[in-house]
């Protein structure tokens, strides 16, 4: 892969037809060490987020061990990159081969499930295997967060108990775990789910051998700036300490997002202009799903040198493709003066960005560059751009 000192050099120098995925390996390396160091218990990586070989390789150099897969894809891409990892098939609905295949071929022994079928299935696919981890999800609230996880899995609180008593007779090791959804924006949304955690096992009076706060941590963007991580670790703690289980019951968390966010931005080029509206070459089939779809505002640098002393003003955007469809709303502040021509940077689309984009419409070719500099935000310090000029939380 080719390597650049930085994302203006390399729009510059290069001047390329097609959007470029800028990726920072460094940014991915500083995020796992947080977590791997400050996080307290065990972290597994949310491959759906990113699942590109080389972030594996970087998290597992980085001390992620664990990776919570959610198809039978991801098992087999994550036991074919990294094969000494532990993978976790944290999918609460699955099909019965997948979890044979998962269990017999490629050793996974940890399973997430809501509902009792789902343990029987568990149990006929691995034939009544007695090393499994079986993990209860319930169903949380996501009012703290930005992406809505809580309508699709999880049990209700009646149906708990029984499945924590059916599934404890299955398992070597019990677990509880859930997920607050995507980008929680309070530290509240891991107290408030950990309280569900405590009342299950108080009514189930099981022994509950792991529990797994889920993923949702944040990361920063555009006026969705969050509290320092710290913050979230500690009440996560807190309250895990003060639960009904065991001294030797483990702490798990699932991040994705926080995890590759700040790996990875796009140039894109900018090739028409219609007053305050930019027709760029990357889009919602592209990198730029979440824009489009949930207004999603990420970051936006136009990369133009000597840069522009004109005012910013908001900008919307439309890709590539011939659909209507494909626009992202915004607004994306940028100078008032950007014409065809000029490179934008889209930044902090490490995590789930890449990952979505297709090859719709003849676009979505991925030329991939490494780049030394710094995210254009980030919660883990290092001198990020923006946080050398403004309020970024540095932890
Ligand atoms: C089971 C599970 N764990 C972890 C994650 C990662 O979540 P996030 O990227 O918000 O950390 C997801 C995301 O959908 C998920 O479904």
């Amino acid at each position: 892969m080719h390597k650049h000192h930085s994302a203006l050099g390399l729009a510059a120098a290069l001047r390329p037809v097609e959007p470029v995925t800028l990726l920072r390996p460094h940014a991915a390396r500083r995020a796992a060490r947080f977590f791997v160091e400050k996080f307290p218990g065990k972290s597994l990586y949310a491959v759906k987020a990113n699942p590109s070989p080389e972030l594996l390789q970087i998290l597992w150099e980085s001390g992620v061990t664990h990776y919570d897969v959610a198809s039978l894809g991801e098992v087999r891409l994550v036991a074919n990159t990294l094969p000494e990892a532990t993978l976790c098939f944290m999918h609460p609905v699955k099909a019965e081969e997948a979890i044979a295949e998962a269990y017999f071929t490629h050793g996974v022994k940890t399973f997430s499930l809501d509902t009792l079928d789902e343990l029987e299935k568990i149990v006929r696919a691995t034939k009544e295997a007695t090393d499994l981890n079986l993990l209860v999800r319930l169903r949380v609230s996501s009012d703290h967060s930005k992406l809505s996880l809580a309508a699709k899995f999880g049990a209700e609180p009646m149906e708990v108990k029984a499945l924590l008593q059916a599934a404890r007779q299955a398992s070597d090791a019990l677990g509880i775990c859930f997920h607050v959804g995507s980008q929680a924006m309070s530290p509240a949304a891991y107290a408030d789910a950990m309280e569900r955690v405590r009342e299950s096992i108080v009514d189930a009076a099981v022994t509950v051998d792991i529990v797994d706060v889920g993923g949702g941590f944040p990361s920063t963007y555009p006026g969705m700036e969050p509290p320092p991580l710290e913050t979230y670790f500690e009440v996560i703690h807190n309250t895990f300490e003060a639960l009904p289980i065991s001294y030797s019951a483990e702490l798990w968390c699932e991040p994705g997002r926080a995890l590759c966010a700040e790996y990875a931005s796009v140039l894109v080029r900018v090739e028409k202009r219609r007053g305050a509206e930019l027709y760029i070459n990357d889009g919602a089939y592209g990198a730029l799903f979440d824009a489009a779809h949930i207004g999603w505002r990420y970051p936006v640098k136009l990369l133009r040198e000597p840069e522009s002393d004109t005012k910013p003003m908001g900008f919307s955007f439309y890709g590539p493709t011939c659909d209507d469809l494909d626009h992202m709303a915004g607004p994306f502040e940028l100078p008032a003066d950007v014409q065809p021509g000029d490179y934008i940077e889209v930044g902090m689309l490490g995590a789930y960005g890449c990952a979505m984009r297709t090859g719709f419409n003849g676009f979505g070719v991925e030329d991939r560059v490494i780049v030394d500099d710094e995210p254009m935000a980030s919660l883990y310090g290092g001198e990020s751009r923006e946080a050398a000029r403004s309020n970024v939380v540095k932890l």
